[in-house]
């Protein structure tokens, strides 16, 4: 019994030990140290323009960057908070406030060098080195163009400075440590060609793709590509879940037209649609249908024809719950 008992000690002690270790080795090694890289932009007003176009649509900078007002539809972005930050992406992790990223020197990114920023959009490091949450969808920005980051820095250095501090991020176990190794080097794509149509969609619809197909383990799920059902908490209570937008007849969107499908988004170009009041305990949706009404017929007309490009996939997504949220989401 007493040598059952010290064996146990032992063992119990080993694990201790092991768990410590491999605690101050995530601790110590990561994230990986990357240099910022020495960068200074020089803007023009083309390249402004460009940002402006990628930060508004595509890569819907602005909408987690700014206060979304939900007690509308698609919660359109409060006038006078582009860039602020302060929305809550804490949900199952712990503590996680979308940053500042307004030019202000105190509380925004005014302090920052032209390559600081470049690293924490592409790489996912913050000043210090520290790595961020993924809820920053760095490790899809990594896959944007070169020129295109460029563009983004040099428009959101046109924003009104606002002081607004938001707290630092807190993740729980084991998120603190699996966050820390996501870091890593960029991968840029060239620019699309802009007469190949599956090229250019497939460059803009990544953004599509991260809201719309469901994970496993960190990685898309192939055979499930825009089948939806991905929830997300709405600010007042309950949850969303994104559509089935595979060509699917029946639960997809294999019945829309391409016309039906840009006339879909930029109907939310009408003011009427960006004010439509929604009470507590009402659908509302996360979508960002507002930012992406600003993309040009051409581009939405390409991510539907790269969309529709996927095998359909048979999934009926009830997409609102005024309550709760689902287990395993
Ligand atoms: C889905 C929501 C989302 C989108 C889209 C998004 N961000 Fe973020 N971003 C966040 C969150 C949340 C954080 C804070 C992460 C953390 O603290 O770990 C963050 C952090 C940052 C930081 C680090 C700031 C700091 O003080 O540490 C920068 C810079 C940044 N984002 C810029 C951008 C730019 C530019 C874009 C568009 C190309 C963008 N973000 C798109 C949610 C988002
Ligand atoms: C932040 C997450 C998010 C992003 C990014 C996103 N969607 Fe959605 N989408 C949703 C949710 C949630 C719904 C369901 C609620 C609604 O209808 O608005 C939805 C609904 C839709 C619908 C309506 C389908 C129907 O049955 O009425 C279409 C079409 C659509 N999305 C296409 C897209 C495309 C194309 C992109 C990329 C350009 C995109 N979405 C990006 C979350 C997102």
């Amino acid at each position: 019994m007493k040598k059952i008992f010290k064996i146990f000690i032992y063992v119990f002690a080993g694990i201790i030990v092991l768990a410590v270790g491999g605690y101050v080795y995530m601790m110590t090694q990561y994230p990986k140290v990357i240099p910022p890289p020495d960068l200074k932009i020089t803007p023009t007003a083309e390249m402004i323009e460009r940002g402006k176009y990628l930060a508004y649509g595509f890569a819907a900078c602005m909408d987690c960057h700014s206060t979304r007002d939900f007690s509308k539809f698609t919660g359109p972005i409060a006038p006078g908070s582009e860039g602020k930050g302060g929305e809550d992406f804490s949900e199952g992790v712990g503590l996680v406030i979308a940053k500042n990223i307004t030019p202000d020197k105190e509380t925004g990114l005014g302090n920052w060098t032209d390559g600081e920023i470049f690293r924490a959009i592409t790489m996912g490091l913050d000043k210090d080195g520290e790595a961020l949450g993924p809820m920053m969808p760095y490790p899809f920005y990594r896959n944007f163009n070169e020129q295109d980051i460029y563009a983004i820095i040099a428009f959101i250095k046109t924003l009104k400075p606002i002081k607004n501090e938001t707290p630092k991020h807190s993740f729980n176990f084991p998120l603190n440590l699996i966050f820390r190794t996501l870091p890593s080097e960029p991968d840029f794509k060239k620019l699309p060609d802009k007469n190949n149509k599956l090229e250019l969609g497939s460059y803009y619809a990544g953004s599509c793709m991260i809201c719309h197909s469901p994970m496993e383990k960190g990685e898309f799920i192939k055979e499930k590509l825009f089948s939806g059902g991905v929830a997300f908490p709405l600010p007042k209570g309950g949850y969303v879940k994104s559509s089935n937008i595979s060509p699917d007849k029946e639960t997809g969107i294999g019945n829309w037209t391409k016309e039906e499908f840009i006339k879909k988004f930029k109907s939310y170009q009408l003011p009427e649609n960006q004010n439509i009041p929604v009470k507590d305990g009402e659908f509302n949706t996360v979508m960002p249908w507002i930012g992406f009404s600003t993309c040009t017929e051409e581009d939405l007309g390409a991510v539907y024809d790269f969309i529709m490009t996927h095998e359909p996939v048979k999934n009926k997504v009830e997409k609102f719950s005024a309550t709760g949220f689902p287990q395993g989401n």
